[in-house]
């Protein structure tokens, strides 16, 4: 059979459950050739999801059927760019005390887990892009301060990447974090609207996809050792999500991102012109999305994005779980 083409790809994300799910997914798929894991502030702040992220990685590693490289994690920003601290009582219910269920306060985290590194995300997704320029792609599942930061740092060698795809936004609809705006870009709103218009080829898998991604906690019923990792990891974003918004599953933001990224007929996409809303008002951080007719115009597509308005949920379920069978302990 022949070998699958595997895509370099660096994932920027702030663990988070759904951060950890999408993490297993891109380990489990032989079409990406995970090169690294930078972390942002977030879910949890930045020394938690870079703690969280160095204890994820090896866990899943260790679960794996056939064991292959694990990238390496970096640190990355603490604070958004204009500064300001983020309240954390909403993602602590649902993301639990330390953004991962507290899976590691029951089981023991692997040993050694993965070492330190110096350079911070911003260097690494700098490097990486101006290294591998429009082989590399990029999935950025949290705030998107690292990335605007790698954008001030070269911005070209951003501009040139193969594709950014951003769980962020949200197309036509409320947002989670406020009315207006969804999470991730709620946490820094500046950043997003320097990523948005940095140049590269973007891809938006905004909440309005997203919340038709939900894995029904049954999926996550018997099994061996490592679904029930899973089962536990997922207990207070399954708690929260049952009493918020009577939806009794994981809502998977984050993995389908990275499917997205596999596969990305699995979403319907329109060319369109993402603007964020940076004013200090009850809009900030709403992400616009201009779909006045006439609007993905050639003239106007250069500096728009992909935007994702459908989604084929069946077949990205389907995908997700079929590639969790690469882990042992799973059935
Ligand atoms: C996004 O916010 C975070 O809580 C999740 O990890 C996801 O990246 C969804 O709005
Ligand atoms: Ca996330």
């Amino acid at each position: 059979m022949a070998k699958k083409i595997q895509t370099p790809t660096l994932i920027d994300c702030d663990p988070g459950v759904d951060d950890a799910f999408a993490i297993a997914l891109a380990l489990a798929s032989p079409e990406i050739d995970l090169r690294a894991i930078t972390t942002v502030h977030g879910n949890v702040p930045a020394r938690m999801a870079y703690r969280n992220a160095r204890r994820v990685v090896p866990f899943l590693g260790v679960n794996l059927r056939s064991p292959k490289p694990l990238p390496a994690v970096y640190p990355g920003a603490g604070l958004p760019l204009r500064g300001g601290r983020i309240d954390r009582k909403i993602s602590i219910s649902i993301h639990g005390e330390d953004g991962l269920g507290d899976l590691f306060r029951k089981r023991k985290p692997p040993a050694p887990g993965l070492r330190r590194e110096s350079r911070v995300a911003s260097q690494v997704i700098a490097s990486l892009s101006r290294g591998l320029g429009g082989s590399l792609s990029i999935i950025a599942i949290g705030p998107l301060t690292n990335l605007a930061l790698a954008v001030r740092r070269d911005r070209k060698a951003l501009a040139g990447v193969g594709r950014i795809v951003i769980m962020g936004g949200a197309a036509q609809m409320p947002g989670n974090a406020t009315r207006a705006a969804e999470f991730n870009v709620h946490c820094d709103p500046e950043a997003a609207e320097v990523v948005m218009n940095c140049g590269a080829p973007i891809t938006m898998i905004g909440l309005n996809v997203t919340r038709r991604a939900v894995l029904p906690s049954r999926s996550l019923g018997g099994g061996g050792e490592f679904r029930g990792a899973l089962r536990d990891l997922a207990g207070p974003y399954i708690g929260f999500s049952k009493r918020r918004r009577g939806v009794d599953g994981v809502t998977l933001h984050d993995p389908l991102a990275v499917a997205a990224a596999l596969e990305p007929g699995l979403v319907g996409c329109l060319h369109r012109k993402v603007s964020v809303e940076c004013g200090s008002g009850p809009a900030r951080g709403m992400t616009v999305v201009d779909l006045r007719p006439g609007a993905d115009a050639p003239a106007s597509r250069a500096r728009s994005a992909e935007v994702a308005m459908e989604v084929d949920e069946k077949r990205f379920l389907r995908l997700f779980l079929s590639r969790l069978r690469a882990y042992r302990g799973w059935s």
